[in-house]
């Protein structure tokens, strides 16, 4: 098969969807990979690294679309790449679909073959493909927390872990899955006096039984939420309902009951934040401040960290890619559930029941277009 990885267009995104070891995986399996020239500079990867592996370098993105059956990315299409996309051409790639509708009918248009990075989802109900940039987020979660407690940004200049004689700061995590135990894992590390909260008591006696003794476990209710924001240093918001917006658990009215210069880091704010002061910023301006209480609410946490971001999602998506390419998208498909989850729309018909619901457009069984 004949794959292609572009150069990622969307503003600030440096990741790319292949490093050199997938190339070399590729190549040895008989497959052909074009790189986009620069594709993988901002993830300190060279054409020449690519070339090393077997890669063949285009110049251009338009190239790079024309030849490809497979195109291999990060993040969505966006619309000056629209028009580059083929009929039957298979696209591997986060879409989002759900929140964007632009994306969905120009799919739709260009009768491409959509496999969505986040709908890929195992027997378990796990999501392979989202995993890794969760436990990127959780930990950059309480380093982005211990750095804007310093009194340069406006924290209350407390060192995370604290010293000998000197107490830890007290980190509060609520939401105890992917996110949530990354972040309290980092911060207990650090040393600072750690609480998770999680609805799925399960869950917390899970936590319980791995966590280290500086971690303690407590159920979430307005009460036990009301009465903790007074007393931790920095609360890292980590909660998802799937297919729903966040629940707003901390809100308006106990920010002027928190310390001066606590810090908030709401990493659901891509679902829509859990507090209710939260609202979308980026890594040029990541805070902001209200009742002296700082707010961390960056969209996209690992496009920060470009290099361990590639890294970890393209050891989870290379394994998949071969399977798409050695045996086609139908029989890859029919023989692994997981991947035939990722199917959202399939030359010019959603196969995706959130997206056809999302957009009160015509769904379309995934079995029906497989068995054709
Ligand atoms: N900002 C970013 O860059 C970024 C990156 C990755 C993930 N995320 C977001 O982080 C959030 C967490 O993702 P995850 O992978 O850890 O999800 P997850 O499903 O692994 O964990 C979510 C946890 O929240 C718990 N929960 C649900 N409602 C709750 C409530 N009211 N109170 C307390 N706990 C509650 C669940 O029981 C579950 O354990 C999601 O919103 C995800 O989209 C953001």
């Amino acid at each position: 098969m004949i794959i292609g990885v572009p150069k990622e267009i969307k503003p600030a995104e440096n990741r790319v969807g292949m490093t050199p070891a997938g190339v070399l995986e590729m190549t040895k399996a008989g497959h052909t990979v074009y790189v986009q020239s620069g594709a993988g500079t901002g993830t300190d990867f060279y054409d020449e690294d690519y070339e090393k592996a077997g890669a063949r370098i285009l110049p251009t993105i338009e190239e790079v679309y024309a030849i490809a059956d497979m195109i291999v990315k990060v993040k969505e299409p966006i619309e000056p790449e629209y028009k580059l996309i083929k009929e039957n051409q298979l696209l591997f790639t986060y879409f989002h679909f759900a929140s964007c509708e632009p994306l969905t009918k120009a799919m739709i248009e260009q009768k491409a073959i959509c496999l969505a990075y986040e709908t890929v989802e195992t027997p378990d109900r796990k999501l392979p493909l989202l995993v890794p940039m969760s436990e990127v987020a959780g930990r950059m979660a309480t380093q982005e927390g211990a750095k804007y407690l310093e009194r340069f940004y406006g924290g209350r200049g407390l060192l995370l872990g604290g010293v000998p004689g000197v107490p830890p700061a007290k980190v509060l995590v609520i939401g105890g899955g992917v996110v949530g135990t990354q972040a309290a894992k980092m911060a207990s590390g650090m040393g600072a006096d750690v609480t998770i909260m999680d609805l799925n008591i399960d869950r917390l006696r899970y936590l319980d039984d791995v966590m280290p003794e500086n971690v303690n476990t407590l159920v979430p209710n307005e009460m036990t939420i009301r009465e903790a924001v007074k007393d931790f240093d920095v609360i890292i918001g980590a909660v998802l309902i799937p297919g729903a917006k966040a629940p707003k658990l901390i809100t308006r009215d106990m920010l002027p009951t928190m310390k001066q210069g606590t810090v908030l880091v709401d990493v659901a704010i891509d679902q829509g934040g859990c507090f209710e002061t939260s609202k979308p910023t980026t890594h040029q301006d990541p805070t902001y401040i209200i009742d002296d209480v700082i707010h961390y609410t960056v969209a996209n946490m690992p496009g920060a960290v470009p290099f361990t971001s590639t890294l970890a999602l393209t050891n989870a998506t290379l394994p998949y890619a071969l399977q798409l390419a050695n045996k086609g998208w139908q029989k890859a498909c029919n023989e692994n559930s997981a991947l035939k989850l990722g199917l959202n729309i399939v030359k010019g018909d959603v196969v995706y029941k959130g997206v056809s619901e999302a957009f009160d457009l015509p769904y379309v069984p995934v079995e029906e277009i497989l068995n054709k």
